[in-house]
């Protein structure tokens, strides 16, 4: 069923918060970090003090941590779905990243297939961030409670390993953002109010459009109503 006969629904509103409070606490992680590896950043640690960016990186690592582990109670099915698609990488996929570099200088590759509920670049992303998640989460609390537990030598990996995964998903984020806020702001509004705009659903993720005409979720002619108007 359309929302107002435009918008389709996307995303439960507990995907979407779990969405943002992963955000923050990403950037406010790399942000209480950054003094240890940029001098021009040292200024933070004049402003907050290193002890007050210390404790706000460890505070928001354990958000970063318990955030996904609330979603599995308040955004099942969204994270459900980030991990079946990852999984579903197929030829149609490699089609659509061959095409998909002229949308980012803002033309429309004809030949594109239609994609699913998310398309191959969003499913290279879902991979980076669950990834990068992992490592980071492991290394981190390696490096916090791995003391006297684990030895020193390899305790002491941990530094690089932790740094590499938060550039890696940094760049990652960099690149994801522009394509939501530049390249596809109609996105956006998937996460705002979960819905998105049907054109832009049709244009983007056309299989998964069409999967729902054919589950009987939305009707062949109130779509076709949709695109019209
Ligand atoms: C200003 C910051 C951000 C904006 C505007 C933004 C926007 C979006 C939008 C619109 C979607 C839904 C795409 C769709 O429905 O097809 C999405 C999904 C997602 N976002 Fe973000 N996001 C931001 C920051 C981040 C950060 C920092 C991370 C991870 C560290 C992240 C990870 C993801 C993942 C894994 C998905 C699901 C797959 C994908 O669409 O790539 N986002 N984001």
């Amino acid at each position: 069923m359309l929302v107002n006969k435009k918008y389709v629904k996307r995303h439960a509103k507990g995907f979407v918060y779990l969405h943002w409070i992963n955000a923050v606490c990403f950037f406010m992680l790399f942000l209480t970090a950054l003094p240890l590896y940029a001098d021009s950043c040292k200024g933070l640690y004049d402003i907050f003090g290193a002890k007050t960016l210390q404790n706000a990186h460890r505070f928001f690592a354990v958000l970063f941590v318990l955030n996904p582990v609330i979603g599995l109670i308040t955004a099942r099915e969204g994270i459900w779905r980030m991990f079946s698609e990852v999984l579903k990488f197929n030829s149609k996929d490699i089609t659509f990243l061959v095409k998909f570099p002229l949308e980012l200088i803002g033309k429309h590759p004809a030949g594109i297939p239609k994609q699913g509920f998310y398309n191959g670049g969003e499913r290279m992303n879902i991979a980076l961030q669950l990834a990068t998640w992992g490592v980071l989460v492991g290394s981190g609390a390696l490096l916090w409670f791995g003391e006297g537990i684990i030895d020193n030598s390899i305790r002491a990996w941990m530094i690089p390993l932790h740094s590499l995964c938060a550039g890696i998903g940094f760049a990652g984020s960099i690149g994801h953002i522009y394509l939501a806020l530049i390249a596809n702001p109609d996105s956006v509004h998937g996460m705002q109010d979960g819905t998105v705009k049907v054109d832009y659903a049709n244009a983007h993720h056309g299989e998964w459009m069409d999967d729902l005409v054919k589950e009987g979720k939305i009707k062949q002619q109130e779509l076709k109503e949709a695109l019209k108007g």
